[in-house]
């Protein structure tokens, strides 16, 4: 499924922003920077079913508000990965505006490179063919663990949940480019294959 962020991707005022952006990056980010609004943030938190216990990995952590709401909410452990230094920067910040680090980490890292055994629950925000690629590193994830993608789902695994939901903050910052409208799509831990749909 293609969303708001695969239309903006394209928009020329973006790559200008994201070059200028990432001029330390070790290299180019895989996707543009879009923040989740904060009610997705919360939703796609609840349908992870997150608990104590828990570690939560946001892959492409951005400002770092799904790790920080998780630490905030749940009082569980949370890493975020950026490969964007700008993002890193803005992330800290944020942990540290809100008295989390003792639970939260943010790295600066590419996702492509993670061993992800230690989280039970991964977040993505990312694009349909990105979720695709991380599938094999997905795959090694304890049996039980949770993944929730905003807006993008996960070619050839069944997910478990979809959930579609409006955000009434549209005009605000965090909704400038997603029209307002959300899916979050859910998969458990070993997922089920889903098969492809047939041609005509
Ligand atoms: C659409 S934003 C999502 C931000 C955050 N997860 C949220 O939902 O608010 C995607 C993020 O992924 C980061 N990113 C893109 N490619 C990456 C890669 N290969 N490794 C780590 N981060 C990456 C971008 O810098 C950007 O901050």
């Amino acid at each position: 499924m293609l969303g708001a962020l695969t239309i903006i991707a394209a928009a020329p005022q973006f790559a200008a922003a994201q070059t200028a952006a990432t001029e330390k990056a070790t290299r180019e980010p895989d996707v543009i920077y879009v923040p989740t609004p904060q009610a997705v943030v919360e939703k796609m938190l609840e349908m992870a079913e997150v608990k104590k216990g828990d570690v939560v990995y946001d892959l492409g952590c951005g400002d770092g508000r799904i790790v920080v709401t998780a630490a905030k909410k749940y009082g569980v452990k949370a890493i975020g990965f950026d490969i964007d230094p700008q993002r890193v920067k803005e992330a800290l910040a944020n942990v540290r505006s809100n008295k989390v680090e003792h639970l939260v980490t943010i790295k600066q890292e590419d996702i492509f490179t993670l061993d992800l055994r230690e989280a039970s629950v991964v977040t993505l925000y990312l694009l349909p063919d990105l979720n695709v690629r991380l599938m094999p590193q997905l795959a090694k994830l304890k049996k039980g663990s949770r993944i929730v993608s905003h807006d993008f789902d996960m070619r050839g695994a069944k997910p478990v949940q979809v959930h579609h939901m409006n955000s009434d903050n549209r005009g605000g910052n965090d909704d400038e480019y997603h029209g307002g409208s959300h899916t979050i799509y859910k998969w458990v831990v070993p997922w089920e294959p889903e098969k492809p749909a047939k041609a005509d």
